[in-house]
Protein backbone atom coordinates (compact mmCIF):
# COMPACT_ATOMS: atom_id res chain seq x y z
CA UNK A 1 0.00 0.00 0.00
CA UNK A 2 2.48 2.32 1.07
CA UNK A 3 4.90 1.79 -2.03
CA UNK A 4 1.88 2.00 -4.39
CA UNK A 5 1.30 5.55 -3.16
CA UNK A 6 5.34 6.44 -2.96
CA UNK A 7 5.61 5.10 -6.48
CA UNK A 8 2.81 6.90 -8.18
CA UNK A 9 3.66 10.17 -6.11
CA UNK A 10 7.08 9.80 -7.46
CA UNK A 11 6.08 9.00 -10.80
CA UNK A 12 3.88 12.09 -11.19
CA UNK A 13 6.81 14.30 -9.71
CA UNK A 14 9.98 12.60 -11.87
CA UNK A 15 10.60 15.73 -13.60
CA UNK A 16 10.74 17.59 -10.43
CA UNK A 17 10.24 21.25 -9.86
CA UNK A 18 12.83 23.89 -11.27
CA UNK A 19 13.43 27.64 -9.39
CA UNK A 20 15.21 29.78 -12.11
CA UNK A 21 16.65 32.39 -9.45
CA UNK A 22 17.17 35.80 -10.73
CA UNK A 23 20.92 35.84 -10.32
CA UNK A 24 21.62 31.98 -12.23
CA UNK A 25 21.81 29.16 -9.88
CA UNK A 26 19.18 26.29 -11.30
CA UNK A 27 17.31 25.15 -8.30
CA UNK A 28 15.51 22.03 -8.70
CA UNK A 29 13.65 19.67 -6.29
CA UNK A 30 12.90 16.25 -7.08
CA UNK A 31 12.03 12.96 -5.04
CA UNK A 32 14.77 10.57 -5.09
CA UNK A 33 14.77 6.66 -5.35
CA UNK A 34 17.77 3.44 -5.06
CA UNK A 35 19.08 5.29 -7.93
CA UNK A 36 20.78 8.30 -6.65
CA UNK A 37 21.78 6.42 -3.76
CA UNK A 38 25.81 7.68 -5.23
CA UNK A 39 24.46 11.32 -4.80
CA UNK A 40 22.87 10.80 -1.68
CA UNK A 41 26.32 9.57 -0.09
CA UNK A 42 28.10 12.46 -1.95
CA UNK A 43 25.73 14.80 -0.22
CA UNK A 44 26.33 13.44 3.27
CA UNK A 45 30.13 13.52 2.89
CA UNK A 46 29.75 16.95 2.10
CA UNK A 47 28.09 18.00 5.15
CA UNK A 48 30.45 19.41 7.44
CA UNK A 49 31.91 17.40 10.54
CA UNK A 50 29.61 19.31 13.10
CA UNK A 51 26.34 18.83 10.68
CA UNK A 52 27.17 15.57 10.11
CA UNK A 53 27.00 14.85 13.98
CA UNK A 54 23.82 16.84 13.88
CA UNK A 55 22.26 14.60 11.18
CA UNK A 56 22.73 11.47 12.30
CA UNK A 57 23.10 12.35 16.04
CA UNK A 58 26.54 10.33 16.13
CA UNK A 59 29.98 10.63 14.36
CA UNK A 60 29.66 9.09 11.09
CA UNK A 61 33.13 8.28 8.72
CA UNK A 62 32.93 8.74 5.07
CA UNK A 63 32.50 4.69 5.19
CA UNK A 64 29.36 4.43 7.23
CA UNK A 65 27.49 7.61 5.36
CA UNK A 66 28.14 5.31 1.91
CA UNK A 67 27.08 2.30 3.79
CA UNK A 68 23.83 4.23 5.21
CA UNK A 69 22.90 5.39 1.64
CA UNK A 70 22.96 2.27 -0.17
CA UNK A 71 21.51 0.52 2.53
CA UNK A 72 18.92 2.89 3.10
CA UNK A 73 15.13 0.93 2.76
CA UNK A 74 14.23 3.00 -0.38
CA UNK A 75 11.41 0.95 -1.04
CA UNK A 76 9.64 2.94 2.48
CA UNK A 77 11.64 5.77 2.18
CA UNK A 78 9.95 9.25 0.94
CA UNK A 79 12.89 11.02 0.05
CA UNK A 80 13.26 14.78 -2.10
CA UNK A 81 16.50 16.24 -2.79
CA UNK A 82 17.77 19.74 -3.94
CA UNK A 83 19.71 19.94 -6.87
CA UNK A 84 21.41 23.18 -7.68
CA UNK A 85 23.26 23.42 -10.32
CA UNK A 86 23.16 19.42 -11.11
CA UNK A 87 24.68 18.60 -7.75
CA UNK A 88 21.94 17.52 -4.54
CA UNK A 89 22.89 20.15 -2.27
CA UNK A 90 19.95 19.07 0.24
CA UNK A 91 18.02 16.20 1.37
CA UNK A 92 14.91 15.72 3.37
CA UNK A 93 14.07 11.55 4.14
CA UNK A 94 11.10 10.58 5.73
CA UNK A 95 10.98 7.01 6.35
CA UNK A 96 8.32 4.42 7.16
CA UNK A 97 8.06 1.26 8.75
CA UNK A 98 6.27 -1.24 7.03
CA UNK A 99 2.28 -1.33 7.75
CA UNK A 100 3.06 1.54 9.74
CA UNK A 101 0.90 5.91 9.61
CA UNK A 102 4.22 6.97 11.66
CA UNK A 103 6.68 7.97 9.86
CA UNK A 104 10.69 9.75 11.06
CA UNK A 105 11.83 12.89 8.98
CA UNK A 106 15.54 14.10 8.50
CA UNK A 107 16.61 16.78 6.87
CA UNK A 108 20.20 18.11 5.69
CA UNK A 109 21.10 21.18 3.66
CA UNK A 110 25.13 21.72 3.28
CA UNK A 111 26.65 24.80 4.59
CA UNK A 112 27.26 26.72 1.75
CA UNK A 113 23.61 26.82 1.08
CA UNK A 114 21.99 26.59 4.57
CA UNK A 115 19.96 29.89 5.48
CA UNK A 116 17.94 30.69 2.15
CA UNK A 117 14.80 28.48 3.36
CA UNK A 118 15.49 25.15 1.57
CA UNK A 119 15.66 23.43 4.61
CA UNK A 120 11.93 24.49 4.98
CA UNK A 121 11.08 23.81 1.39
CA UNK A 122 12.26 20.01 2.08
CA UNK A 123 10.16 19.67 4.91
CA UNK A 124 7.88 21.21 4.04
CA UNK A 125 6.96 18.87 0.94
CA UNK A 126 7.62 15.59 3.24
CA UNK A 127 4.73 16.74 5.30
CA UNK A 128 2.78 17.13 2.23
CA UNK A 129 4.04 13.76 0.36
CA UNK A 130 3.55 12.20 4.10
CA UNK A 131 -0.15 13.84 4.15
CA UNK A 132 -0.63 12.41 1.05
CA UNK A 133 -0.21 9.12 1.21
CA UNK A 134 -1.92 8.67 4.17
CA UNK A 135 -0.01 9.04 7.03
CA UNK A 136 -0.83 9.97 10.18
CA UNK A 137 2.09 11.87 12.13
CA UNK A 138 5.89 12.31 11.64
CA UNK A 139 8.64 12.29 14.27
CA UNK A 140 11.83 14.60 14.04
CA UNK A 141 14.49 13.99 16.70
CA UNK A 142 17.09 16.43 17.23
CA UNK A 143 19.39 17.30 20.26
CA UNK A 144 18.55 20.48 22.46
CA UNK A 145 21.00 23.04 21.21
CA UNK A 146 19.76 22.76 17.36
CA UNK A 147 18.39 25.69 16.71
CA UNK A 148 17.42 25.52 13.26
CA UNK A 149 16.07 22.44 13.37
CA UNK A 150 14.12 23.42 16.18
CA UNK A 151 12.46 26.67 14.40
CA UNK A 152 12.60 24.55 11.34
CA UNK A 153 10.02 21.86 13.55
CA UNK A 154 8.25 25.07 14.68
CA UNK A 155 7.56 26.24 11.14
CA UNK A 156 5.28 23.24 10.11
CA UNK A 157 3.79 22.85 13.24
CA UNK A 158 5.46 20.00 15.33
CA UNK A 159 5.10 19.74 19.05
CA UNK A 160 8.47 19.23 20.70
CA UNK A 161 8.93 17.44 23.98
CA UNK A 162 12.51 16.29 25.24
CA UNK A 163 13.29 12.41 26.26
CA UNK A 164 16.57 11.09 26.51
CA UNK A 165 18.94 13.51 25.69
CA UNK A 166 16.81 14.48 22.38
CA UNK A 167 13.94 16.50 21.45
CA UNK A 168 11.42 14.39 20.00
CA UNK A 169 9.24 16.96 17.34
CA UNK A 170 5.60 14.98 16.43
CA UNK A 171 3.65 16.94 13.12
CA UNK A 172 0.21 15.58 13.14
CA UNK A 173 -0.50 15.19 9.39
CA UNK A 174 -4.05 14.57 10.06
CA UNK A 175 -5.63 17.08 7.17
CA UNK A 176 -7.72 19.57 9.17
CA UNK A 177 -11.67 19.77 8.49
CA UNK A 178 -11.54 22.69 6.49
CA UNK A 179 -9.50 21.03 3.66
CA UNK A 180 -11.30 19.83 0.62
CA UNK A 181 -10.23 16.74 -0.98
CA UNK A 182 -8.16 16.67 -4.40
CA UNK A 183 -10.74 13.70 -5.49
CA UNK A 184 -13.80 12.18 -4.05
CA UNK A 185 -13.79 9.07 -2.61
CA UNK A 186 -9.96 9.56 -1.74
CA UNK A 187 -10.26 8.38 1.79
CA UNK A 188 -7.30 10.17 3.41
CA UNK A 189 -4.98 10.62 0.38
CA UNK A 190 -4.93 13.64 -1.95
CA UNK A 191 -5.61 16.78 0.37
CA UNK A 192 -5.22 19.91 -1.00
CA UNK A 193 -6.08 23.66 0.46
CA UNK A 194 -8.52 25.23 -2.21
CA UNK A 195 -6.23 28.67 -2.80
CA UNK A 196 -8.86 31.88 -2.49
CA UNK A 197 -9.81 33.43 -5.27
CA UNK A 198 -7.23 35.94 -6.64
CA UNK A 199 -4.77 34.69 -4.44
CA UNK A 200 -1.57 35.62 -6.19
CA UNK A 201 1.93 33.81 -6.19
CA UNK A 202 0.81 30.58 -4.59
CA UNK A 203 3.11 30.20 -2.09
CA UNK A 204 1.60 30.70 1.90
CA UNK A 205 0.80 33.88 4.03
CA UNK A 206 3.84 34.86 5.25
CA UNK A 207 5.98 32.27 3.78
CA UNK A 208 9.57 33.24 2.48
CA UNK A 209 10.95 32.91 -1.60
CA UNK A 210 13.80 31.13 -2.03
CA UNK A 211 16.98 33.18 -2.07
CA UNK A 212 19.78 32.09 -3.94
CA UNK A 213 21.83 35.61 -2.68
CA UNK A 214 22.31 33.48 0.69
CA UNK A 215 24.58 31.11 -1.62
CA UNK A 216 27.69 32.81 -0.67
C1 LIG B 1 18.70 22.05 9.99
C2 LIG B 1 19.04 22.39 8.54
C3 LIG B 1 18.52 21.29 7.62
C4 LIG B 1 18.36 23.72 8.17
O1 LIG B 1 18.61 23.97 6.79
P1 LIG B 1 18.45 25.43 6.16
O2 LIG B 1 18.39 25.31 4.70
O3 LIG B 1 19.48 26.33 6.72
O4 LIG B 1 17.02 25.82 6.73
P2 LIG B 1 16.21 27.17 6.48
O5 LIG B 1 17.02 28.15 5.67
O6 LIG B 1 14.91 26.73 5.91
O7 LIG B 1 16.10 27.77 7.93
C5 LIG B 1 15.58 27.03 9.00
C6 LIG B 1 15.26 27.96 10.15
O8 LIG B 1 16.40 28.08 11.00
C7 LIG B 1 16.55 29.43 11.35
N1 LIG B 1 17.95 29.63 11.68
C8 LIG B 1 19.01 29.64 10.86
N2 LIG B 1 20.15 29.79 11.57
C9 LIG B 1 19.78 29.86 12.85
C10 LIG B 1 20.50 29.99 14.10
N3 LIG B 1 21.83 30.08 14.10
N4 LIG B 1 19.79 30.02 15.24
C11 LIG B 1 18.45 29.92 15.23
N5 LIG B 1 17.70 29.78 14.10
C12 LIG B 1 18.39 29.75 12.95
C13 LIG B 1 16.12 30.18 10.12
O9 LIG B 1 15.81 31.52 10.43
C14 LIG B 1 14.90 29.37 9.72
O10 LIG B 1 13.77 29.72 10.50
P3 LIG B 1 12.62 30.62 9.84
O11 LIG B 1 12.21 29.91 8.57
O12 LIG B 1 11.57 30.61 10.89
O13 LIG B 1 13.27 31.93 9.59
C15 LIG B 1 20.57 22.58 8.32
O14 LIG B 1 21.03 23.55 9.22
C16 LIG B 1 21.37 21.30 8.48
O15 LIG B 1 21.59 20.57 7.53
N6 LIG B 1 21.81 21.02 9.71
C17 LIG B 1 22.60 19.80 9.97
C18 LIG B 1 21.75 18.55 9.95
C19 LIG B 1 20.67 18.60 11.01
O16 LIG B 1 20.79 19.26 12.04
N7 LIG B 1 19.56 17.87 10.76
C20 LIG B 1 18.50 17.78 11.73
C21 LIG B 1 18.43 16.44 12.38
S1 LIG B 1 17.83 15.20 11.28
Amino acid sequence: MFVTSRNSLFRRSLSGLVFRTEDGPRVELRGLTEYDAKEHAGHLKRLSPQDRRLRFHSMMSDNAVALYSRRMDWQHALAFGIFIDGTLRGVGELLVADGSDDGEISVSVEHRFQKAGLGRVLVSALVLAGRRIGLKTAHMYFVPGNERMRALSRAVGAKPTFAGGVVESVIDLEPPADRTPLRSGGGRRGWLKKPAAGSGSGRAPGSKPLNSRHFA
